[in-house]
């Protein structure tokens, strides 16, 4: 089974996550990257990306050099911006058809992840979910523990298969 856990990230939480996830259960890794990536110091990032997220941005990306469909589980990773999924992933589900995929979810978030997995669910119809699961800033809070989590979901998620 050809396993690849994808994401975008604009503190890197979400891609320290990525990272041991993928670490665990052997798997390619996909960033994705805004061809024009927002300033990520500062409170204007609030602006600017929370304007991306009310107008239903779809920023380009840089080019990816993975091809979805030759795997068969896809694990993919979000921060949550305004209570949904980074503008980012937009982009990516626009151009990538992710159709009789297995899928997990996870997103990283400041405390209020409100309906983010409901939304990708929406974008990912015709697609297995498996499972889902959140993180509170893993580079603020203890990095251990969320590490052990991360690693214990994706282990689950291998073991149901
Ligand atoms: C524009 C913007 C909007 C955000 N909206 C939310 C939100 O609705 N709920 C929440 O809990 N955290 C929110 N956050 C905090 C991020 O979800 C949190 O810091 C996350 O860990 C960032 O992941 P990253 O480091 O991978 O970018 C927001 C952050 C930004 C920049």
């Amino acid at each position: 089974m050809k396993k690849i856990v994808i994401f975008y990230s604009l503190d890197g939480n979400t891609r320290f996550i990525a990272e041991n996830i993928a670490k665990t259960i052997d798997a390619d890794l996909l960033e994705l990257k805004l061809k024009k990536e927002i300033n990520s110091k500062g409170f204007m990032k609030y602006f600017w990306a929370g304007k991306s997220v009310m107008t239903k941005a779809n920023p380009e990306l840089l080019p990816i050099d993975k091809n979805v469909q030759e795997y068969d589980l896809l694990v993919i990773g979000t921060p949550v911006w305004a209570f949904t999924y980074a503008p980012a992933l937009n982009t990516f589900f626009e151009q990538n058809t992710i159709k009789n995929k297995k899928v997990a979810l996870f997103c990283c978030h400041g405390g209020q992840k409100g309906p983010v997995f409901k939304k990708m669910k929406e974008a990912l119809i015709g697609n297995e979910i498996l499972s889902e699961i959140d993180f509170q800033e893993p580079l603020k809070n203890d990095h251990v523990k969320n590490i052990e989590k991360a690693e214990h979901w994706a282990e689950n998620i291998i073991k149901s298969l």
